[in-house]
């Protein structure tokens, strides 16, 4: 042995015997991380549903902290007139948000409601131990399963159930988020919500009304049917957008649940002060979009300077149009015009978002009934022209002068009202005359949209802006055509 080992050695020896007391409960060296035995009696956590966040935690000392978290099998909406049957942790999905310090001793209560169907655990990436809790936590309906862990890491987790088969209980919505605050605590700001995405698989396809199952074959090609923050396509728009006002600071926990895809977070108009990327302990600055692992988590961090709507999309962009990973940020307050300069609303990015999409749902559910009025089909149809038709024929169907012919007034639409279907459906290539102006643009075809979207749409059409006598299209006679006629090559089925 050299001296220089020995006294290595002799300093090690030195320095376990001058850990300090409060460093750890049991004899033994310190472990990293952890601050001490808890002080003071238990605390019940406080847990929010999203888009919500519990407050600060301002302790200065570790404590005992309750979590009790109940699994509830719920049927919800997905999207407009959509039903889904969500299996998630605490009611919501995403499940509860929990909120501890870094030292804290965790006792975890998971209870499985005795009206659920299936058994149900807990895997926290925020704790280290096999399984994150999981191989603990297995709990049958009607039962209740407890353990304990150390917050040893400060940091934002993802939570998610680990119960076979894992990708299934997952991709039904059993996912969250725990924050592990640090000693000191964190900045303080004006907001902190809470969003995360996941990605689902139905039977029926994107917007496909009724109850729709889930369909294990398509989890396993990953080609999800809705791509979705918290949840549900409405979580965060209308009166659901997140708010603040121009000049405050907002801080957002941001999830991926997955089961499969990672996300490309944006906010179309913001740019983010600081991320906290993979939820770790370093920040990157000025970011314009990051990205979310499934299973991972980061926080972001951002001031507001203007007010508008800015829409918060996962940038792989066909996710947000048309598998709704897309919400709303809604900042009020004074314009600054040296900053910004343009119109307050950007309908191009709010898609028919921009139009409330209760009227979609109604007529769902009348459509279901039997009982469709001409006014709820025209409603719906309304709603669903304003994010995809009324860019080029415009909110008032005029059209654009020697680009897009006009459906207000359409002698074209008076005389032959069931071209107009297989022309949404198959779109139109080529001259073609309407009121005595031919127009040789390209339309392409709209197939994307459901049978009933298409009849209400264009029932929409043909009953607006003086379009007369015309009977409401249904979405029988929409599929009739979409069976009968043949798609362009790459158009959706
Ligand atoms: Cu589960």
């Amino acid at each position: 042995m050299t001296s220089l080992s020995i006294k290595s050695v002799f300093f090690l020896t030195l320095a376990v015997g001058f850990t300090p007391s409060f460093a750890g409960a049991a004899a033994g060296p310190a472990l990293e991380g952890d601050l001490g035995p808890p002080v003071g009696p238990p605390i019940h956590a406080i847990l929010t549903a999203p888009p919500n966040v519990p407050p600060p935690i301002h302790r200065k000392h570790p404590a005992k902290v309750i979590v009790e978290l109940e699994v509830r099998e719920l049927e919800k909406e997905i999207s407009e007139g959509v039903r889904y049957t969500f299996w998630t942790f605490g009611g919501t999905t995403p499940g509860s948000f929990i909120r501890v310090r870094q030292g804290d001793t965790v006792e975890f209560h998971l209870k499985n409601h005795p009206d659920n169907k299936m058994p149900h655990n807990i895997d926290l990436h925020g704790v280290v131990g096999p399984g994150g809790g999981a191989a603990s936590s297995f709990t049958a309906p009607g039962h209740e399963s407890q353990f304990t862990f150390k917050a040893l890491h400060q940091g934002i987790y993802v939570y998610h159930c680990a119960t076979s088969p894992v990708g299934m209980h997952i991709a039904n919505g059993m996912y969250g988020l725990m924050l592990v605050e640090p000693p000191e605590g964190l900045k303080p700001v004006d907001h902190e919500y809470y969003v995360m995405q996941g990605d689902f698989y139905t039977v029926g396809k994107y917007r496909e009304k009724g109850l729709q199952a889930f369909d294990m074959q398509k989890a396993i090609d990953e080609k999800p049917t809705y791509v979705l923050f918290n949840g549900s396509e409405s979580s965060l728009i209308g009166d659901n957008a997140l708010t603040a006002k121009v000049g405050e600071k907002v801080r957002l926990f941001i999830g991926n649940g997955g089961p499969n895809l990672v996300s490309s977070f944006h906010m179309i108009g913001e740019i983010f002060d600081k991320v906290w990327f993979e939820g770790g302990t370093r920040y990157q600055e000025n970011v314009q979009t990051t990205l979310i692992p499934s299973g991972g988590a980061a926080i972001a961090e951002f001031h507001t300077v203007v007010p508008g709507s800015f829409v918060i999309v996962d940038h792989s962009i066909f996710r947000a149009f048309n598998k709704g990973a897309l919400g709303i940020f809604k900042v009020t307050g004074e314009e600054n015009k040296l900053v910004y300069s343009g119109k307050e609303v950007d309908s191009v990015y709010l898609g028919d978002k921009a139009e409330s999409l209760a009227a979609v749902g109604q007529a769902a559910t009348a459509t279901a009934e039997g009982r469709l009025s001409l006014e709820e089909q025209v409603k719906a149809g309304e709603a669903l022209f304003t994010g995809t038709c009324s860019v080029c024929h415009q909110p008032n169907g005029q059209g654009i002068e020697g680009a897009f012919p006009p459906l207000a007034g359409s002698d074209l639409l008076a005389a032959t009202p069931k071209r107009a279907i297989p022309i949404a459906l198959n779109g139109l290539t080529g001259p073609v005359t309407v009121n005595g102006k031919t127009f040789n643009s390209v339309m392409p075809p709209m197939s994307q949209l459901n049978d009933d979207e298409i009849a209400n749409i264009l029932t929409y059409v043909t009953h607006s802006w003086g379009n007369k006598g015309i009977e409401p299209y249904t979405a029988a006679e929409i599929k009739a055509i979409r069976d009968s006629t043949a798609r362009p090559a790459g158009a959706a089925n």
